[in-house]
């Protein structure tokens, strides 16, 4: 690859022509500098990717930039001997699309520190049908496994349970041994939730609560949604139980009382994907490729789409229609 020859990549920019993402023809030497060159295979689409490709949220710190911010390739070529060329590796988060080129592109330059060589359990496109999401999702089991949560807890709730977060959440944590209580505004959406493992689907009212602390019906479980339904899922915990809060796909505010933790010794975990530390990285997608990879990978990747059809998942995606996840084919 020389790095003068002009490749394909969905590129957004913030000028005096407007905010706007689209295909374009860029050069290697024009990507942020790293020591890794990846021949792109597969990126996806999170939620965040909407935010960044569209403008409706403030994710890029700089101007122009690729957007995506997962990518799995082969090396095409490194200047740290941990790679050679044709290396499988992965890169999630670690600041693609918001402060350095990510992976929406035929070739990504990684820095060495944050490309994860692909678990030996994992194709190139299962793990971006994981990407984020499924980081995410094992990230917050592992965190709340560190802090000593079991299924004798009871059952763990998801919520935003169709979504790419929520529907890996719903099969690994069943994979890893938990009873899962999905919820979800879909109503249409039981027998998917029942096939990935969910032994009882929800509607979002089920979450509905006024009182600081309501009997406690869930072991723990992770947030998608934020605002009320975090506020519910607390009161909801029973002793010691953990709930992971992962996103603000309804609300980024949460009003509560002390009354969870005081009482009941319950524990909100944050969870924050892209600033994860290099060896916890190394630890969840070693479980994602061996003892917690889902088993229903097929049915979650609902669609794949080329750099082409971004744009249309971004709108679908921002519209809170999302239906599992959306991989990206690199061609
Ligand atoms: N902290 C991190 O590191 C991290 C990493 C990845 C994602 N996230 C965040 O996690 C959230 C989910 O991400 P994602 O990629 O899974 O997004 P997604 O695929 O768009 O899923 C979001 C889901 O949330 C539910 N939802 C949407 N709007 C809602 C509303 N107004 N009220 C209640 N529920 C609503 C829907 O599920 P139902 O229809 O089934 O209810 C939707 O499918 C986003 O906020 C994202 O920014 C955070």
């Amino acid at each position: 690859m020389s790095a003068h020859a002009p490749f394909t990549a969905f590129r957004i920019h913030n000028d005096d022509a407007g905010y706007r993402g689209g295909l374009e023809q860029i050069a290697l030497d024009q990507l942020s500098p790293g020591e890794v060159v990846v021949r792109a295979r597969w990126s996806s689409v999170n939620y965040k990717d909407a935010l960044a490709g569209t403008g409706q949220g403030k994710i890029l710190r700089r101007f122009p930039l690729v957007g995506g911010i997962d990518v799995a390739g082969e090396v095409v070529a490194s200047t740290d001997p941990a790679f050679r060329e044709g290396d499988a590796v992965l890169a999630t988060g670690c600041g693609l699309s918001e402060t350095r080129d990510g992976g929406y592109s035929q070739y990504v330059r990684l820095e060495s520190k944050w490309a994860i060589p692909l678990p030996a359990g994992l194709s190139l496109r299962e793990a971006m049908v994981l990407g984020t999401a499924g980081f995410t999702a094992a990230l917050a089991l592992l965190r709340m496994k560190d802090n000593r949560q079991t299924p004798d807890h009871g059952p763990l709730a998801v919520t935003g349970a169709t979504g790419g977060v929520g529907s890996l959440a719903v099969d690994i944590f069943s994979r890893a041994g938990f009873e899962v209580h999905a919820i979800s505004g879909k109503t249409e959406a039981k027998d998917y939730l029942t096939t990935l493992g969910a032994s009882q689907v929800l509607g979002r009212d089920a979450l509905a609560t006024t009182r600081p602390m309501e009997s406690a019906r869930f072991g723990g479980g992770l947030d998608n949604v934020g605002g009320a339904m975090l506020t519910s899922l607390l009161a909801q915990t029973a002793p010691y139980g953990n709930v992971a809060s992962a996103g603000l796909a309804a609300s980024a505010q949460l009003d509560m009382t002390v009354m969870p933790f005081i009482i009941r010794g319950v524990s909100l975990l944050g969870v924050a994907s892209a600033g994860t530390a290099r060896d916890i990285r190394g630890q969840v997608w070693q479980h994602l490729g061996e003892d917690w990879k889902p088993r229903h990978l097929d049915t979650i990747c609902t669609r794949e789409v080329g750099l082409d059809g971004l744009p249309e998942v971004f709108a679908t995606m921002l519209a809170g229609g999302s239906f599992g996840r959306t991989v990206v084919r690199i061609d």
